[in-house]
């Protein structure tokens, strides 16, 4: 069983395996400026951009960020089509940079929900870093945590009733090989910008452990100094998942079974 951590980075920090991001607060920060709200989504982007650089340059192995949820569909529709072109922006103008990082895209969620030059945009993209093996991108796209859980649930139970599947075989594992999640590892650090303190639907099975951090600026102001700021919070909690303190101090190194860990499966 693979360490749950990543390992050590400068100064002896821990760096999380899995980071995860709800990108929040660029509306307000445009409103802030007296500008539209589509262009507090195009600072997000620089925003990315900036944290992508960070991730992986900090060896952190998985990066996932919540771009768009299945709920964002009900904004107004000029926002809605602001976003899908950023989308598409994003994907050719990084395209490059990202394969020459080893950067490798996917996406969780539902790319078929998007439009068509979108979707084609993101499954470019896909195809172009497909060798990446230095950080695993990933992008929710119309993605919904519950929504995920409740497709898994289904496609379990259309097996089930196919006698394909037994339902003493559904442990946690299984059930995660259904979702849309189903290679990446359990969540370590989730960051929320924007000042809220909630999960908006956001990975609410891999996070189940999660160290959250919450964060009062808008999103185009996350910098790499604030993700490494997060990353030293992290540093300092003790995960116990579910043990004393006692108990995880005892057994040396936070070394804990990760029942979602794509990297343990045999390929
Ligand atoms: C970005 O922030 C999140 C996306 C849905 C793309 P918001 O657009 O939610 O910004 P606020 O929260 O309204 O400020
Ligand atoms: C969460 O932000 C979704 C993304 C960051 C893509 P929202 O702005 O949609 O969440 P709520 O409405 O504040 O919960
Ligand atoms: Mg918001």
């Amino acid at each position: 069983m693979a360490p749950a951590h990543n390992g050590n980075g400068k100064n002896g920090s821990k760096i999380p395996r899995h980071v995860a991001i709800i990108m929040d607060g660029n509306g307000r920060w445009a409103q802030a400026r007296g500008l539209d709200r589509a262009e507090g989504h195009a600072e997000g982007a620089r925003a990315v951009r900036e944290a992508v650089e960070t991730s992986t340059r900090l060896g952190i192995k998985y990066l996932t960020l919540y771009a768009f949820s299945v709920a964002n569909w009900q904004r107004p529709r000029h926002e809605v089509e602001a976003l899908m072109r950023l989308l598409i922006e994003f994907a050719k103008q990084e395209r490059h940079d990202l394969r020459q990082n080893g950067i490798r895209v996917n996406v969780i969620g539902n790319l078929e929900d998007l439009p068509t030059a979108t979707r084609h945009a993101v499954e470019e993209l896909i195809e172009y870093t497909r060798d990446g093996d230095r950080m695993t991108l990933t992008l929710a796209l119309s993605y919904g945590g519950r929504q995920d859980i409740v497709e898994a649930a289904r496609s379990l139970a259309v097996r089930a009733r196919a006698g394909l599947v037994l339902p003493e075989d559904i442990d946690e594992t299984f059930f995660h090989r259904q979702m849309t999640t189903h290679s990446l590892p359990d969540v370590d650090l989730l960051i929320r910008t924007g000042g809220e303190t909630r999960v908006s639907d956001f990975l609410l099975f891999e996070s189940a452990y999660a160290e959250l951090v919450f964060l009062p600026i808008m999103w185009p102001d996350f910098t790499a100094g604030r993700l490494l700021e997060c990353i030293e919070v992290y540093n300092g909690k003790e995960r116990r998942f579910g043990k004393t303190s006692e108990q995880v101090q005892g057994s040396g190194a936070v070394v804990v079974p990760h029942p979602f860990d794509p990297l343990d499966r045999p390929s």
